[in-house]
């Protein structure tokens, strides 16, 4: 397990698809907002992929592509506007098998001569869907290994443990369920042999990034595997290291305002520096995190790039 000094010196991400775009916000301190220009004609879809760059003690840098976005358009453009060559990832790493995630890897791969891996848990693969209210399902969409380990120039790191990537720089593994305050996303199934069931997101995994004279930076695609789950994993790996930010997707858009304001109370005894909530937290999740965290939640775009 990740031992001190095994630390990140510094960490670079920046947002290259999610749900919103806006290019008339102020850039300050650490955070790089895109401006009017080139980036101007940056898109938004309801997906998410982050470009995550992480140097180590000997200026070695290690850069990541975490998910994908929901399909070809957007992760490629964004890519060529935001000038980041996907080439140069030492890993792709997939946070779960749900389209919005793994929707633009299979083209990018068919478009780029891209060398690294794909980490992914095991679960990722296969069939899912999302039910809706009145019974019907939205999808299925179906994630094939076959095809995945065709488009790669190499096999697929395949695992449910944890997986360093770089100095500091970790893949949370198969994440536990043990906070009572996480709730599950009960529309969601996936298929075994000919039935639909309840899907449990075994596959979700985190990015963790423990990062010298700061603390640890967790980086969530959905969460559907439980934000305090998720921090409660990054806790277990790296005993005794704060909280430094929260970045990515919180999935708290089905949750009501009572249950969100518990969830912030909890998430403020974590004393996060920063908050970068996206993706699929919700409106209301998003303004009431705004409340609680005020500047230290600011807000979020494609083209976004912290530096810390
Ligand atoms: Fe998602
Ligand atoms: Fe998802």
């Amino acid at each position: 397990m990740p031992k001190p000094p095994d630390r990140a010196q510094h960490l670079r991400l920046t947002v290259v698809v999610d749900n919103l775009v806006n290019i008339f916000l102020p850039s300050q301190g650490p955070l790089s907002y895109p401006q009017p220009g080139p980036c101007s004609s940056l898109l938004a879809e309801q997906g998410l992929s982050l470009w995550i760059e992480v140097d180590g003690a000997q200026g070695n840098a290690t850069r990541v592509l975490y998910d994908f976005g929901r399909g070809a358009q957007v992760l490629g453009r964004n890519l060529r506007l935001l000038q980041i060559d996907p080439a140069t990832a030492a890993y792709l790493v997939l946070s779960h098998g749900h389209i919005d995630h793994y929707g633009g890897l299979l083209p990018l791969l068919a478009e780029r001569q891209i060398a690294a891996p794909l980490v992914a848990h095991p679960a990722a693969f296969g069939t899912r869907g999302i039910q809706r209210p009145d019974g019907s399902l939205a999808g299925p969409w179906r994630l094939e290994q076959a095809r995945v380990e065709e488009a790669l120039a190499g096999p697929p790191l395949i695992s449910a443990e944890p997986r360093q990537l770089g100095p500091g720089l970790w893949t949370s593994g198969r994440i536990g369920r043990v906070s009572p305050l996480d709730r599950p996303f009960r529309a969601a199934v996936r298929q075994q042999g000919w039935q639909w069931v309840a899907d449990d997101f075994e596959d979700d995994q985190a990015i963790f990034v423990n990062l010298e004279d700061r603390g640890l930076v967790v980086v969530t695609g959905c969460c559907h595997a439980g934000v305090f789950n998720t921090l409660a994993r990054a806790q277990a790996l790296f005993p005794g290291v704060p909280l430094y930010a929260l970045v990515g997707g919180l999935h708290w858009n089905f949750l009501s305002d009572n249950e969100l304001q518990d969830a912030i109370a909890e998430l403020a005894g974590y004393d996060p520096q920063w908050l970068l909530a996206m993706h699929c937290t919700g409106a209301l999740a998003q303004h009431r995190l705004r409340e609680r965290f005020a500047e230290r939640c600011p807000f979020n775009t494609v083209g976004l790039r912290c530096s810390w």
